[in-house]
């Protein structure tokens, strides 16, 4: 079986990993895979390093697209991601999350009749002027085999119209749709213990256990809106000075290069100048789980650090107006406090008082083992 993989922003490379150990340990003999890069994130800090150590092939294929509008953006990368389906003909295009990538790669696979799969299916904000839901749903509704994470997804894909007991042969008309577990899982399971081996980055930034927040910040209805900005990172500043936390940021390149910009002067040079509060550029992934595991909560915009959080069991706070991973929250281990210092403060207060208890929502770590057995065995020729 040919299968063409799409990554082209830092989580969905992270996700790559998971299926592509999965097809090199139990599935070389079945299951070629090309991978495709399309380069909407170049830094090396936000690609090539995960490569490196996440131990994925490197891609076959970059077309080196970059940052551009949304419209631009998408448009060369089905032009790119066209031209290859021509060359390869796939027997299935396999597509992660919601990205831009994400959506080049569906257009492109439906109108030329490459079956889609989608990994990280079903998932909903119930917020259109998010570009990550639009492209979600978009890509859900062109695929052919959908795998869901969690119950939440799959009820969601329910209300949609799909039917969760549909029965081979799979088409992008009669979809398969299977809930199988979170494939970023896989990786916290495989990498967790070694990431303590390889890398010192606790002690390297001075830092102890339980004794930090770790933050990350990029949606664009954050690093846009200045207001918004502005609380997030006041309540930060709140946090480090009310209750002797340090504050650790690994930041996003497009909230670094926002920042300045758009924080208000006198706010940016206090933070920028918080013996607390340390700003430092993207980690690795094995650095990032560290800080995860160390950290003593969570504030973050970001989907993939939402659920590594609980993973860790550590309590999280949501700096959006709401999430897609709803389970968290209703097991009482999240608080979305969208971009209000207060509300982000006493969620911070909240948790440093509470105990927490965190049941199973995230699979058992073999995602990506059951996908690579449901595209063979959805597949008459193989
Ligand atoms: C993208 C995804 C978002 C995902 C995030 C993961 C879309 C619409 N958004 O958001 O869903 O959560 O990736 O991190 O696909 N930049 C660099 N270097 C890079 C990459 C980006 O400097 O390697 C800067 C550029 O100024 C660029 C900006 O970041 O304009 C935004 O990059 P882009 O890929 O468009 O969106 P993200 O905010 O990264
Ligand atoms: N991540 C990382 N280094 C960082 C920040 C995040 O390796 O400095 C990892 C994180 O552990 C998770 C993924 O990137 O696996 C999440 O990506 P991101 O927050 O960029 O995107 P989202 O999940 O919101 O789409």
């Amino acid at each position: 079986m040919k299968i063409l993989t799409i990554v082209g922003a830092r989580p969905q490379i992270i996700k790559a990993a998971a299926l592509s150990r999965a097809i090199r340990t139990h599935f070389s003999g079945q299951i070629k895979e090309t991978i495709l890069h399309t380069g909407q994130h170049y830094d090396a800090n936000m690609s090539q390093v995960f490569f490196d150590e996440l131990e994925i092939p490197a891609p076959d294929i970059n077309l080196n697209i970059g940052s551009a509008s949304h419209g631009k953006q998408t448009a060369q990368m089905i032009q790119g991601i066209e031209a290859e389906l021509e060359k390869l003909r796939p027997d299935y295009l396999v597509l992660y999350g919601d990205t831009n990538s994400t959506l080049a790669g569906a257009i492109s696979a439906a109108k030329m009749r490459i079956p889609i799969v989608h990994i990280e299916a079903g998932l909903r904000s119930f917020n259109k002027s998010m570009p990550e839901e639009v492209n979600r749903i978009m890509c859900d509704h062109a695929s052919t085999l959908l795998f869901v994470p969690t119950p939440a997804g799959m009820n969601n894909l329910s209300k949609e119209g799909f039917n969760l007991h549909a029965t081979a042969p799979f088409t992008s008309d009669n979809p398969g749709v299977f809930h199988c577990g979170d494939i970023m899982f896989d990786n916290l399971v495989y990498f967790s213990e070694l990431a303590e081996k390889r890398s010192d980055i606790i002690s390297r930034l001075g830092l102890t256990d339980g004794n930090f927040v770790l933050c990350t910040i990029h949606r664009d209805n954050n690093t846009d809106i200045p207001e918004r900005l502005s609380a997030i990172f006041s309540a930060m500043i709140r946090i480090a000075d009310t209750y002797g936390q340090q504050i650790v940021i690994p930041l996003h390149p497009r909230t670094s290069k926002l920042l300045p910009e758009m924080l208000p002067g006198k706010l940016y040079e206090k933070l920028m100048n918080h013996t607390s509060i340390r700003i430092i550029p993207p980690v690795s992934y094995l650095e990032m789980i560290l800080l995860e595991k160390h950290c003593s909560q969570v504030l973050t915009d970001s989907g993939g650090v939402q659920k590594e959080a609980y993973f860790f069991q550590k309590p999280l706070i949501v700096a959006r107006p709401e999430t897609e991973w709803i389970e968290i929250i209703h097991n009482g281990a999240g608080i979305i406090a969208n971009a209000y210092e207060d509300k982000i403060c006493s969620a911070f207060e909240h948790f440093s008082r509470i105990g927490l208890e965190f049941p199973s929502i995230f699979g058992d770590g073999n995602a990506a083992h059951f996908i690579c057995s449901q595209l063979l065995n959805n597949s008459e020729r193989y």
